[in-house]
């Protein structure tokens, strides 16, 4: 396999991409790029200064004058903003349901892609999200498109959150899911699509352990 190689992935909310993403980066030595949580950190930044969500302007100034980080740790990838661990804070359901004012924004996607491609400029990466095969890294090496059913989705999600504690309702993140799946794939700017040349797997039915050993197949066949 060439030592830094792009591996790009995009996939609706809960088709297990950052689970699989963190796992196939880990087991080929690559750094994981978890693009949604770059706009989940713009969100909060832009909810905490009591930035207007339409005001196109106002949000792109606010993506230009922030930093954010990704680290690995054992737990996860820490998310850091100016400094300020929002780890926890950037999952909360109320900040879920207003990424999509940024994420529909041509000029917040400018600031935020950038981030994306400062953190790839050296390959070696997996990078995981809606547009990371079709706009950001359209010439990754290897591009997988995973997919679930929505009901599948949403039992993952639900198991995921109780197990950070968090009370939630099946029918209600079921709907949230449509909801998202509805906004990314209908906005116009980089909505969330099939690349042409991306593998599609469907993980309904099929183990995190599955779907990883799927990918480094591919990987393998692929890259030599
Ligand atoms: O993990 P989950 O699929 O729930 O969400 P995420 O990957 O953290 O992304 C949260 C939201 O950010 C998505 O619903 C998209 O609206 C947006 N996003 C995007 O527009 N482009 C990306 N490359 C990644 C995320």
């Amino acid at each position: 396999m060439k030592s830094a190689p792009v591996i790009a992935i995009d996939g609706p909310a809960g088709s297990g991409k950052s689970t699989v993403a963190r796992k196939l980066a880990q087991r080929l030595s690559l750094r994981y790029l978890d693009s949604g949580a770059m706009y989940r950190a713009a969100t909060w930044k832009v909810l905490r200064d009591g930035v207007d969500l339409n005001d196109e302007a106002a949000l792109a100034a606010v993506v230009e004058n922030m930093r954010v980080e990704l680290l690995e740790s054992a737990a996860g990838v820490v998310v850091l903003a100016d400094g300020i661990d929002i780890s926890k804070a950037i999952r909360e359901p109320e900040l879920t349901a207003r990424v999509k004012y940024l994420a529909r924004m041509p000029a917040v996607r400018k600031g935020v892609g950038a981030w994306q491609r400062k953190f790839g400029e050296n390959g070696g990466i997996v990078a995981e999200g809606r547009d990371m095969t079709t706009v950001i890294f359209q010439d990754a090496d290897v591009k997988f498109y995973l997919d679930a059913s929505v009901e599948t989705r949403a039992r993952r999600r639900f198991d995921e959150l109780q197990g950070c504690g968090q009370d939630v309702d099946l029918d209600e993140l079921q709907r949230e899911i449509s909801e998202r799946d509805r906004s990314d794939c209908e906005r116009e700017t980089a909505p969330l699509r099939r690349a042409h040349d991306a593998v599609y797997v469907d993980t309904t039915g099929l183990t995190i352990e599955d779907v990883v050993n799927i990918l480094i197949a591919a990987v393998e066949a692929r890259t030599g």
